[in-house]
């Protein structure tokens, strides 16, 4: 038997000399024994000789909200205790959805719960709604006060309000938590401007240009067009401050302890609301190295790593999404490799499924998706990706080089073609969508536009030609088919169950007009949802119920379970993309078409996987696998198991 630590020992009876309850006691201290390793490591690593000092201000605030924290989110502290894959089920769907957008305030939120469960959906991240800065604030990414809601849209009453009727009904409610800027107005960012030497020391802001030079020259640049550079010089604060983002987007120094601290308390408070999802956006750029791309650096797993032992300490039920669109062999460590495995964020955005999702749509050929997918490195079994076809942002092509060149294309000349392709340039596309962010020096040009209008429904709807309108179907459920059929947890983007197109109203709202993201950030149309449901046969009826009928399908399918990776397997058709699943209860093996061409499949290719019989689960179709032909129509999918 170990001898128990005699400091420990100490501590353990000190702290619970703060209870009154012998049971909250040791709920508290078991959690520590737990996590408390975890969090004195990534401390350590992170602070050296000022952890020890940093670790009793955090049990402070940790001793506090666990007191603060509600019964009943103690008890889903218990439930999610039970159920540690609560994240990867199958029966789990994402939402993504604007506040104001959809059902204009908090309170609207509440009356529209109807819709979203009815649509399935589990959980729902209302995109930034915390106090922004006025005026322009990178759609709420510039956060003013982080204990306040954005007043027109309600209170923090509200959102727990809100946060309540949404658990009863089996739903998480998601919030962004932007750690790597604040608004310049934000308190900390206001003392620091006047002066004060504390805050200060929150940002990174430098008295001359001798600095900021030096790390510019190894730095990209995120918005090159309407905020160039890294660094904005600030006359109140006379220096050059980190702005890596928008010139009114302050970085913060999170080599300074008292920002972890600001944020362990930021992060207990509003899961004490009722928040059970942290996005962190941009985690990415947390913490700055000179000579690197300021991306991705080790602090950022041992900050994330601290981050969430405090949360599972105070409140297990919550859990952490990681918004890092970096390349693969980067990404993975976001889900926790080495000695960070399972100890930092639960789910991570799968960006590069995205952009293989529309490169393959545009080239008719799955090729390098297979490939990408082939090399990418496999996630820790307890963690999920989070799958998307649209988001809030643009779609900037993450393609590598070296996977294109495997699959026989020029890595530079296929994004260029994406972006023209698009953009409505390429000859004969049938996508409707803008450039963001041209970069001159890269030759770079991201995309907007909505999953619709990118797909060909726009276009398809003023050609009246009934053909494209049905290759435009098809072509948006194929997309909601792979995310759903990926393993991991499909965010449906507010709208796209309803196949909303571009909304080009943007250009006239100030705030709004030199970010053409905006395009697809279109107001929730009420008046088409319901006509989807009176009138299943128009092309956004067809979506809505096609989707609707995946969402079900995928529910009851256990080799959905996200701690199962999907693989792709040789294909005999360029068009066709073959992912398989190897889930204990048997082989799942999934088949997407992404041509307007019917292709003949040799059953041989399925056959492999699956044995003599199968069938196919999307439309309930018995497929017999000896010998001969499998047809897969234009933009088919199949989720086959063997039967
Ligand atoms: C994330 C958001 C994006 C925002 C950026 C800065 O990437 O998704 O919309 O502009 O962070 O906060």
């Amino acid at each position: 038997m170990p001898q128990p630590d005699p400091f420990q020992t100490l501590l353990a009876g000190q702290l619970r000399q703060a209870f009154d309850d012998d049971r909250d006691a040791d709920t508290f201290l078991l959690r520590l024994d737990r996590y408390g390793p975890e969090l004195t490591a990534s401390l350590q690593a992170t602070y050296g000789d000022a952890a020890p000092a940093l670790m009793d201000r955090l049990l402070e605030l940790m001793l506090h909200a666990y007191h603060a924290r509600p019964a009943d989110l103690k008890r889903l502290d218990e439930a999610r205790l039970l159920s540690p894959d609560w994240l990867q089920e199958p029966g789990m769907l994402g939402y993504v959805a604007y506040t104001d957008r959809f059902a204009g305030t908090l309170k609207g939120v509440r009356d529209r719960l109807d819709y979203l469960q009815d649509l399935g959906v589990t959980y729902l991240h209302l995109m930034p709604l915390l106090q922004p800065r006025p005026g322009e604030n990178d759609g709420g990414y510039a956060v003013a006060d982080y204990r306040a809601v954005r007043s027109d849209l309600g209170s923090m009453d509200d959102l727990s309000a809100l946060a309540a009727d949404l658990r009863a009904r089996g739903v998480s409610l998601v919030l962004d938590l932007v750690l790597n800027h604040v608004a310049q107005e934000h308190e900390w960012a206001r003392k620091a401007r006047a002066g004060d030497p504390t805050y200060r020391e929150y940002f990174h802001v430098f008295p001359d240009r001798t600095a900021p030079d030096a790390y510019e020259r190894t730095l990209p640049e995120v918005f090159p067009d309407f905020a160039p550079g890294n660094f904005t010089w600030d006359d109140a604060a006379q220096g050059w401050v980190w702005t890596t983002f928008n010139t009114y987007q302050w970085d913060l120094n999170w080599s300074n302890p008292s920002v972890l601290a600001e944020f362990v308390d930021i992060i207990l408070h509003l899961a004490n609301r009722g928040v059970e999802v942290f996005r962190l956006d941009a985690i990415a750029f947390m913490w700055k190295r000179l000579g690197t791309d300021c991306q991705n650096q080790p602090e950022v797993h041992h900050l994330t790593q601290a981050l969430r032992a405090c949360a599972r300490i105070v409140a297990p039920a919550v859990a952490f999404k990681a918004e890092a669109i970096v390349a693969p062999a980067d990404l993975i460590h976001y889900l926790g490799s080495g000695p960070h495995h399972g100890r930092v964020s639960d789910m991570a955005y799968h960006n590069s499924l995205m952009v293989q999702l529309w490169s393959s749509l545009a080239s008719r050929d799955t090729r390098l998706f297979a490939e990408a997918l082939r090399v990418f490195p496999p996630k820790p079994t307890n963690t999920t990706w989070g799958l998307y076809v649209r988001c809030h942002d643009d779609i900037g092509w993450a393609i590598s080089d070296t996977d294109a060149h495997r699959a026989g294309l020029d890595g530079a000349a296929h994004r260029h073609f994406l972006s023209d392709f698009y953009s409505g340039e390429h000859p004969g596309t049938f996508a409707r969508g803008l450039v963001f962010q041209f970069n001159p020096q890269t030759g770079d040009r991201r995309i907007s536009g909505t999953a619709a209008s990118l797909a060909g429904l726009e276009d398809a709807l003023e050609s009246g030609d009934p053909r494209h309108v049905e290759a435009a179907v098809r072509r948006l459920l194929l997309l909601h088919a792979v995310t759903l059929g990926f393993g991991g947890l499909p965010l449906l983007y507010m709208g796209d169950e309803l196949a909303l197109l571009n909304d080009y109203s943007f250009a006239a709202v100030p705030e709004h007009a030199a970010d053409n993201r905006w395009l697809h950030r279109p107001r929730m149309d009420w008046e088409r949802a319901a006509d989807a449901h009176a009138n299943p046969a128009t092309p956004h009826g067809r979506v809505n119920a096609g989707l609707r009928h995946l969402i079900a399908v995928r529910r009851g399918l256990p080799h959905l379970h996200a701690s199962v990776e999907s693989r792709p397997v040789h294909s005999p058709d360029p068009c066709v993309l073959l992912l398989r699943r190897d889930h204990p209860q048997g082989v799942m093996l999934a088949a997407y078409n992404f041509s307007e061409h019917t292709i003949d499949l040799p059953t041989w290719a399925l056959r492999d996987h699956l044995g003599d019989h199968a069938r196919d689960h999307i439309a309930g179709t018995a497929f017999s696998l000896g010998g001969g032909t499998v047809t897969l129509e234009p933009y088919r999918a199949l989720w086959l198991t063997q039967s």
